[in-house]
């Protein structure tokens, strides 16, 4: 499908919000008998040019997992090449993406990443709220349950504090997440072969569809984003209800 999807298909079922999984780059890169930093180098080039895809047949929203509370537990020179990827990647974006039209919020526990992305973090916040447009959502240092301990620390102490008075609606939780003001994703999506979710999303995902591929995130391409929203298309959502 070419890049004019949004006018053609846009409306009736179309997703606003995709969710991906950004899994498989270290397989990616044992099959070509390389070292698995080579993966996530090759997973963030692919993270780029998928996310211009996303704006350009008129998703609303991309949210991303690219590292895990849990992914601490990785060698520390993993670890430390995927900061330094994330940096470049954000260092990169800061240059480019109001002129792309592309705004960027991190989702997880930003204090716990090394000062320097921290501070290239607050800056693509900061640049993001000058204009409207795509969103693209990188969940860095991100688990779903930390997102639900934190939101509910949060509202226990704005209760406290008299902050908060009405009692807890589903509604009003959610904007205690780091999701706050953004629809649910649609579509969830997990390249890589595994049929699990890893602590993504565990709140917004109730009603999402999923969409599991062997394909690798590296190997993944616009064209299978157009075989997974077609399949998101012709799913029957009832939210429980019948139809
Ligand atoms: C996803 O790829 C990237 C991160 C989790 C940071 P993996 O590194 O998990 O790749 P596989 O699953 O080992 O192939
Ligand atoms: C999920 O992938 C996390 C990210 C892609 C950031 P993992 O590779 O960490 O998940 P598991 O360990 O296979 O469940
Ligand atoms: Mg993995």
């Amino acid at each position: 499908m070419a890049s004019g999807m949004k006018t053609e298909q846009a409306g009736d079922g179309f997703p606003r919000h995709v969710a991906i999984i950004l899994d498989g780059n270290g397989r990616w890169a044992k099959q070509r008998g390389l070292p698995r930093t080579a993966g996530h180098s090759a997973g963030s080039e692919n993270f780029r040019k998928i996310a211009y895809y996303c704006r350009d047949i008129g998703l609303d929203y991309l949210t991303v997992y690219a590292f895990s509370t849990e992914n601490w537990k990785r060698p520390m020179e993993e670890v430390r090449t995927i900061m330094r990827l994330l940096g470049k990647y954000l260092h990169e974006a800061i240059e480019t993406m109001e002129r792309d039209g592309i705004k960027m919020r991190v989702f997880g526990d930003v204090s716990g990443l090394p000062g320097e992305l921290q501070e290239l973090v607050a800056r693509t916040n900061e640049i993001s709220e000058h204009y409207d447009g795509f969103q693209a959502n990188i969940c860095l240092n991100y688990g779903g349950r930390a997102e639900l301990i934190q939101a509910a620390e949060r509202y226990a102490r704005d209760f406290r504090d008299g902050v908060v008075s009405e009692p807890l609606t589903e509604e009003r939780f959610g904007s205690y997440l780091y999701s706050a003001g953004i629809p649910d994703p649609d579509l969830l999506i997990r390249p890589g072969g595994e049929l699990r979710i890893s602590n993504f999303l565990l709140w917004q995902c109730a009603y999402s569809e999923f969409y599991f591929t062997d394909v690798l995130w590296p190997d993944f391409t616009t064209g299978e984003l157009d075989r997974a929203i077609a399949a998101y298309m012709n799913r029957d959502r009832r939210y429980g209800g019948l139809r």
